[in-house]
This record gives structure tokens, sequence and C-alpha cells, in this order.
């Protein structure tokens, strides 16, 4: 197409979708986003400029940036009635459970003013989900520790303000800690976006039938909850607890190569990379920066290094190409933030909603676009008879 490439990495025939956004090589370990290294847009950009670049496919002038910025701020209100929504969980329901319920019943408030056919809402409704999403989560961990939620303050910015709402209180004063917000969003950053994995996979396919933005992105969080996708970094950091020490880790390394052992080594190995995970890369160099702004160290890093060193070293990860991924170092650095590890995935959510907007954005702007309907190989019976119960 004039001005345009297609980068085909060699899996035209099972490609789910034809996408713009972003463009990962797996065995190289790249990672674009409309054609921007990962490592360059985390280093030299901001979560907000990464969501303009994602949803408009350029970068943002000053101005673009601006006013981007200052829709998303005065969004990040929820409706009254939905605080009340969080009084029917338990206090030690899971934040994932929480978000999943409070971002479906989001449809509930904004469903009839959401004509997805229309350009104008589908943005509107886009703007409102990246900007609640650091309100819900925040709600969510001050609801599990009891806490008065924290309402959004516009003064500052769409990461320092979810850090006041997470972790300030009415009683005091709450000042946030620069080296800290640049972490956080550039935690948010390498989440963002990720082609098509499975929870923005789930997006798209329930999109294609004309649900609504809200309930869509709802489906996406429920997919992303699982262990095996961005329930890894709570995994993560759990499995590092559980070994503890560096002296511990060859038992689990062993572990992970028995094949009649379930156990899998936690934010190690990936569908696509066959190479290092970048945003691995990025995060492992951030855990030092957070360790410094706040005066702590956690051997677990330690034991996270050396365990990198031991599989890296290992035949069998060799060979089956297994490497650290974007959960392994990430929970360190949440948890130095001070994050307990269930809202781990509640942030991993947070930062994938504007990559999940933006593919069902792209996805339903396509006039062509038909509703998602995977097909299977059947291997169930031939046809046969019913028999009655009574010869049965
Ligand atoms: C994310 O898709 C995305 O882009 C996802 C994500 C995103 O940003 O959206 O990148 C986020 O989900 C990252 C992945 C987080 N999950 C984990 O860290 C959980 C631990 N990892 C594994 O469960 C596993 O690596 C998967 C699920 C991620 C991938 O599993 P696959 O599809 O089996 O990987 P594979 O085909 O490359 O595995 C090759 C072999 C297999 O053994 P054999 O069948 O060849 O004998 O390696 C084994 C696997 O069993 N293997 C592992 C392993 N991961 C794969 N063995 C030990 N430890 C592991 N972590």
């Amino acid at each position: 197409q004039t001005g345009q490439f297609t980068y085909d990495p060699g899996f035209t025939s099972t490609a789910s979708c034809e996408s713009a956004l972003t463009y990962i090589d797996g065995d190289e370990g790249v990672l674009l986003h409309r054609g921007y290294p990962i490592g360059q847009l985390a280093e030299q950009s901001s979560f907000m400029e990464v969501s303009y670049l994602l949803l408009n496919g350029e970068l943002p002038s000053q101005d673009e940036l601006t006013g981007f910025t200052n829709t998303i701020t005065r969004h990040t209100m929820l409706h009254e009635q939905l605080s009340t929504f969080y009084r029917g969980f338990r206090r030690d329901a899971h934040p994932m459970a929480i978000m999943c319920g409070v971002v479906g019943a989001l449809s509930a408030f904004y469903h009839d003013s959401t004509d997805i056919n229309d350009p104008v809402q589908r943005r509107i409704a886009s703007h409102r989900l990246i900007a609640k999403m650091p309100t819900i989560a925040a709600m969510a961990y001050k609801y599990s520790v009891g806490q008065p939620f924290v309402y959004p303050d516009n003064s500052l910015s769409y990461t320092g303000n979810f850090l006041k709402m997470t972790f300030g209180v009415p009683a005091e004063d709450y000042e946030v800690i620069p080296a800290v917000e640049r972490a956080m969003d550039r935690i948010f950053i390498l989440h963002a976006d990720h082609e098509q994995n499975a929870s923005t996979s789930t997006v798209r396919l329930a999109g294609s039938s004309g649900a609504n933005p809200f309930a869509c992105i709802a489906a996406g969080i429920a997919c992303l909850w699982g262990p095996a996708h961005g329930g890894a970094n709570e995994a993560a950091l759990n499995m590092l607890r559980e070994i503890g020490t560096p002296d511990r880790i060859q038992h689990y390394i062993d572990r992970a190569k028995d094949k009649n052992d379930p156990f899998r080594l936690m934010g190690f190995g990936h569908r696509v990379y066959k190479n290092y995970d970048p945003r691995a890369t990025v995060m492992q160099s951030t855990v030092r920066e957070v360790f410094d702004a706040l005066k702590v160290n956690d051997p677990l890093f330690e034991t996270a290094l050396r365990l990198e060193e031991i599989a890296l070293s290992d035949p069998y990860f060799a060979e089956k190409k297994l490497f650290p991924n974007v959960d392994f170092y990430s929970g360190i650095i949440l948890s130095a933030i001070g994050f307990p590890t269930t809202m781990f995935t509640a942030l991993f959510a947070l930062a994938r909603t504007v990559g999940w907007v933006a593919q069902w954005n792209e996805m339903i702007s396509d006039p062509a676009q038909k509703i998602g309907r995977p097909r299977q190989l059947y291997t169930g019976p031939t046809q046969r008879d019913y028999v009655p119960l009574s010869q049965r």
C-alpha cells in the first residue's frame, strides 16, 4: 500500500487480523509501537504520549499532548453510584475480580450513550476507559485495605494522580516522588500494548459482535487475570518469595525442567518472544532506580538476577528459547513502591487498557470488519442415532 509497509513475520496464514499498532519480532526481541522501539519510548516518552501514539498513529505535538492529557484528566472521576458497587464486595476480594465487575458495570452508565458506529462516541468511550482505570484500580486497593477512597487530583499527572489515589489518605498531604512517578509511568508504557495477545484478542472478539467497549474491556480484564498471561507478575514474585535465597534456585530450575512437574518458572518464556523480551530489559534497569529513590533494597532482586543467570546458562532453557518476559522483574519494583502482589495484575490491566481500546477502535473503524467466528477441527463422534433412555 502507498506509504505503508507490511512486515510479514511469516505466519500470514494464521494471522487473526491486520493491525498497524504494534509490531513484534519474537526471534529478534523487537517491539515497536507505530514504528517506535519500546526501549526509546520507555526511556524518552510518557504514558500519556504513548497512549496518544497508539490511538492516533503519530507522536503528538505539545498542543496535541496537552489537549489529550487535559481530556483524560477531566474523565478520571467515577460516577458516585459506582463507589456503592465496591461495597458489595468482600474486603478480601481480589482486585481483578473487582475490576472485572466495576469496568463491566460502566456499561450500565454509558451503554446508551455509546453508539460504536459514531467515531466521536467511540473516542469519548476510549478516553473514559483510559481515564477511569487508575481511579478504579486505586479504589479496589483502598477498599481492600479499609481506607477511604481518595478522589482524583487534576493538578497531578496521570501517573502521579494514580499514586496519590492509591497511597494518599485524607488525613495528610501526599507527595509524589518524581523517581517513583517516572518508574510507574515507564511500567505503564511497557504494558500498554502487545499485538494480539490473549486478552487483546478477547477484546477484539467481544468487540466484533458490536458489544459496547466497556463490556469488551471487562472481558479483556478477565482473560488477563490468568497466571499464564497477566497474572504472571503476581505469580513471579510469589515464586521468588518461595525460592527465597539463591541457594534454593537450582531445585526450582530442576522442577521447571521436569515434564512430570506442572511447575513453570513464572515470568519466563513467551508465546512469541524466543529471545529476551525487550520490556524485561527496561524493567530490570528500573529496579535499581526505584531502590535508590526509595532507599530500599529487596534481596529478591539478587535472587531474580541469579535465577536468570542460571536459567539462561542451562541447555534446557537455551534449547526451548525461554527468556525472562515483562513479568519477571515488574513485581520486585511494584512491591518496592508499596503495592501488594494482588494489585500487580490490576496495574497491568490499567496500562493495557490503552492498547485494548486502540485495538478495538482499529477494528471497529474498519468498514470491512465482520464478527469474529473462529472454526475448529472436529474430533467428536461421527453422526449416530438417538438411543432412548430405557435402552441405555
Ligand atoms: C504475558 O502474548 C503476549 O504477548 C502476552 C504478554 C503481553 O504483553 O500481553 O507478553 C504478557 O502474558 C507474558 C507471559 C507471562 N506468563 C508467564 O510468565 C507464565 C510462565 N510462562 C509459561 O507459562 C509459558 O512460557 C507461556 C504460557 C508464556 C508460553 O507457554 P508455551 O506456549 O508452552 O511456550 P512455548 O511453546 O515457547 O514452550 C516451549 C517449551 C514447552 O515445553 P515442550 O512442550 O516443548 O516440552 O518450553 C516449556 C513449554 O512447556 N516452557 C517452560 C516455560 N515456558 C515454556 N518450561 C518452564 N518454565 C517456563 N516458564
